[in-house]
């Protein structure tokens, strides 16, 4: 029985890395490209299509680049932002290099500030699940209140599989153990 204490201990730590290198905060270039924070080239290239094809989660960091002279980063409400209303923003950057970290899940709306760009398209929405949602939970409500819209599969995240994986081989130690 000597074995099982070294092996848990091994497996601990395996897990607790895991989970270590799954909270890392990920920087995301909003748009993909350096030069994605403008008016779209047409509409199939616009952000929201580039944001409906990634996942963010809680702590992710969002970062914009772009010219500070000629454009700006405006956080507003869901109103404003679908009336494209620059007047009263929540958060307002123009640095060009602004970062912007998800605290927490819901549904974040950003437009740009320059002149007539967000009519003609400069404008992003970004749906953070929670976590219960990630991990496949089935009620599917957003923390604003939003209608489900569409939660995504959950994903086959490695650290998961790899949890899944270590407990059928503890659980094949331990079984092997006690029958020797
Ligand atoms: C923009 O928002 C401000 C403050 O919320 C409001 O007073 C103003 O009427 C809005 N403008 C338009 C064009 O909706």
């Amino acid at each position: 029985m000597g074995i099982i204490v070294p092996i848990l201990t091994f497996v601990f730590l395996l897990l607790t890395r895991v989970s270590h290198a799954d909270s890392k905060p990920r920087v995301i270039l909003v748009g993909g490209s350096a030069a994605s924070w403008k008016v779209p080239d047409s509409h199939d290239k616009t952000l929201n299509h580039w944001a409906e094809t990634n996942r963010f989660k809680v702590g992710d960091i969002l970062v914009w680049k772009y010219d500070a002279k000629v454009d700006s980063v405006l956080q507003v409400t869901k109103e404003d932002y679908a009336s494209c209303n620059t007047t009263k923003p929540l958060k307002h950057f123009n640095d060009g290099d602004t970062k912007f970290e998800l605290e927490h899940s819901g549904t974040y709306f950003f437009i740009s500030g320059a002149p007539d760009h967000c009519v003609k398209g400069e404008k992003i929405t970004i749906l953070v699940l929670s976590e219960r949602n990630i991990r496949g939970g089935s009620r599917g409500c957003s923390d604003d209140g939003s209608p489900p819209s569409k939660t995504p599969a959950p994903a086959p995240n490695a650290a998961g599989g790899l949890k899944v994986g270590s407990g059928v081989f503890l659980t094949a130690v331990v079984f092997g153990l006690a029958m020797a």
